[in-house]
Order: structure tokens, then sequence, then C-alpha cells
């Protein structure tokens, strides 16, 4: 059996964005040509804009298409610092590195950075935010869901404050775990901008969009033509934007049910992991979670070994980011909600995705005690 439960790294494409990608890929014209050929590729992206826009609850004039998640992050902090004098931006400590990295370079380029805490639950601590706010902050980039617990911060509730205390500050969220997971809206989290990303909603790798609130300035981060409004300059890659469009349209919130079918797999898993494993922490408040994120650390396990000997039957998950993987520094996240490092060592992410089965989750349940008393026989850390 083959059980993907690493969804929050990427998911798989769905087979209608497949189509929607393939037709637009025999219009190959330049969107910006003038003739029919362009004309018709003009039609997608303008189609493509119009199904995003209504999954977020905006208008198409405010979506600006982008290569991923990553390039919407830095296309919104950069770019709306340009248009600022002011020098103080605040952040949390369990952004995606997208965020968390781009925060870094701007420090080292003079800008004054502010980093908020988080509780036990990785769930942002509004007080701290309160008190760092001034009258000079130029940004605050929270994002709508962590990617390695699905913790979801109050992005809703923290935006009057902000307003109030620092008016003109830039609001920003990176909603790329949350999108198609939660639902929400722009115009009622009143964020300025918002970042999504197609592969994370069963829509291709490579595109992703920003959200920029009318009246909000953004400046071009490269140089070039005057796509999308003069603020993403380069041919549009009209293929991933219909997948992008496609995926939206399939992934509008609670569509399906999908998201209460992934929420009780998510009890289960929880449930069962409690029942036969002892010895573990779930990090993270499940009321408070992406429907589809479960984070968990086993005491005295290595979380590398657990993937590996996981991935011998068949079962994918993952250690924390996709971006960590790979490197033995213990997750920031995980630091920042104080998970004793040790313990963060043995952190597995199962992040389900709207093809996940009651199954599939059943034979976790069923591989994962093993492997796991396996390997804390190993362990010197168990008395
Ligand atoms: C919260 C968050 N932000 C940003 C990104 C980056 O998105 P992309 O892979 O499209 O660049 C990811 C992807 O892992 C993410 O989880």
């Amino acid at each position: 059996m083959k059980v993907y439960l690493d969804n929050n790294a990427t998911t798989p494409v769905a087979p209608e964005v497949m189509d929607e990608m393939a037709g637009a890929m025999k219009i190959f014209g330049n969107p910006s040509s003038l003739h029919q050929f362009g004309v018709r590729a003009r039609h997608i992206v303008e189609e493509a804009r119009s199904r995003l826009a209504a999954a977020l609850g905006c208008s198409e004039e405010e979506i600006i298409f982008t290569s991923g998640g990553t390039e919407s992050d830095n296309l919104a902090i950069r770019g709306a610092l340009k248009n600022t004098e002011k020098r103080h931006i605040i952040t949390s400590a369990v952004e995606h590195h997208a965020v968390h990295n781009t925060f870094n370079e701007l420090g080292k380029q003079g800008y004054e950075l502010s980093r908020i805490g988080v509780d036990s639950n990785g769930v942002l601590v509004a007080g701290e935010l309160e008190r760092a706010l001034r009258e000079d902050t130029a940004l605050v980039s929270v994002m709508l869901a962590n990617n390695e617990t699905g913790a979801v911060q109050p992005v809703r509730e923290i935006v009057p404050l902000i307003r109030e205390t620092s008016p003109g500050a830039v609001i920003h969220t990176d909603a790329v775990q949350a999108f198609g997971k939660l639902d929400f809206n722009v115009k009622d989290l009143g964020v300025d901008l918002l970042s999504v990303s197609a592969h994370k909603i069963n829509g291709p790798k490579g595109a992703g969009a920003l959200y920029i609130r009318k009246g909000v300035k953004v400046k071009h981060l490269v140089s070039g033509g005057h796509h999308e409004r003069n603020i993403r300059p380069g041919t549009e890659n009209v293929a991933g934007i219909a997948g992008l469009g496609k995926a939206a349209e399939l992934a509008v919130p609670l569509k399906a049910g999908v998201i209460e079918k992934m929420k009780s797999l998510k009890q289960r898993l929880i449930e069962g992991v409690r029942e036969k494993v002892d010895n573990i922490r779930v990090n993270g408040d499940p009321e408070n979670t992406l429907c589809n994120t479960v984070n968990i650390s086993f005491n005295n396990v290595e979380g590398e070994s657990v993937i590996m000997m996981l991935d011998m039957e068949g079962i994918a998950v993952s250690t924390g980011s996709a971006c960590t993987s790979g490197s033995l520094e213990p997750s920031h996240v995980l630091k920042a909600m104080g998970v004793d490092p040790v313990a963060a060592q043995g952190s597995i992410r199962f992040s389900m995705g709207k093809y996940t089965t009651e199954e599939e989750i059943e034979y976790l349940l069923e591989q994962l005690p093993p492997v796991i008393l396996r390997l804390r026989k190993m362990s010197p850390l168990e008395g």
C-alpha cells in the first residue's frame, strides 16, 4: 500500500487541473500579443484570475500572479518596503523560511526586526505583538497557518490592533498552507497582502499569487515589461496560472466536505497514536490546527529514522518543512514553542490531503507503533 501523508510539502495534481493545463498548453500565444493567438492566451490568464479572486473573496485587479509562495512572500515584504522610509518590521517566530529568511536579510540591511514569540501551542502571543507595535512600524507579516504544526494564527484578531497602533503599517499574511483548508476570505481577514501557492492545493509547482488590497502599493522586485500591472514583469506562465485557477476553484473552502472529512481523519490519527504509542507529545492544540495537519514528538527516536522505516512500508511523512528536512538543526518552529530539543528531533508531521482515506490512516496506525518500538529499543536514550 502507498500512503502519502506529506501534503504540506506538496500535493498530487488533481486530474481536473491536469486537463485544464493540457488545454492551456495548446494555446501557445503570448498573452501580451494583440493578435488572436495572444488574445486566447490572455483569456486563459484572466479566467484563472477570476477563479482565484472568487476563491479568495476579492476582485480580479487585486491578484498578481507569481512563481509560487516564496516569490509571493518576497514580493509582498520587500515590494511593500520599497514604498516607505519606515524601518521597523514585525513578524512571528514560526514563519516559513520564505518569510523568516527574508526578514533575516532585511535585518542585515539595517531594518529593525521584532520577532513575536508563540505559546506552547505555536500561537502568536498577542500581548507581545501589542508591545512591539510602534508608530514607525512599516510592515507586519504573520502567517495564517503554520506548515509544520498547522497552528492557526489569530490574523483576523490582530489586524484591528495593528491598524490602531501602527496606522500605515502594511499587513501581510502567508496563507500558503491555510488556503483550501481554512474557511477564510481576504476581506474578512482585513489584511493588505496575502500569499498563496498552487502546489499546496492540488495544483502545479511554480505557480502562485499575491493578493494586493486595492490602494496598497507594492513595487516590482525584478525589472522588465509591464506584465501584471508592472508589479511582476515577465511573460506569464499561462499553463501554471490556468492550473492555479482551476485548483483554486476546486479548493473553495468546505467544498465537497473535504475539510470535514480531513478533520475526522485527523481525530482518528491522533486518537490511534495516543492509544498505541506512549511517551508522545502532540504539538499544537488539535482544536486550533489545520484540519489536515498532525505534528507529534516521539520521545527517544530520530525523526529521520522514522521517515526511512515508514517509507519502507510505503508511507510518506516528514519531519517538518520540506526545506529543513535534510538539516540536523531542530526546527525553529518547535524551538519557538518550547519543545525540548531532544523531543523535537523525534517530531513527525503527518499531513493529509483531499485524497487521503480512512484505510490509509488505519494502515499508518498499524505500521507506526512497531516502527517506534523498534527504534526505541535501539536508542541509547531508552532506560
Ligand atoms: C507556509 C508556507 N509559505 C511558503 C511556502 C513556499 O511556497 P512555494 O513552495 O510555492 O515557494 C511554503 C511551502 O512549503 C509554505 O508552507
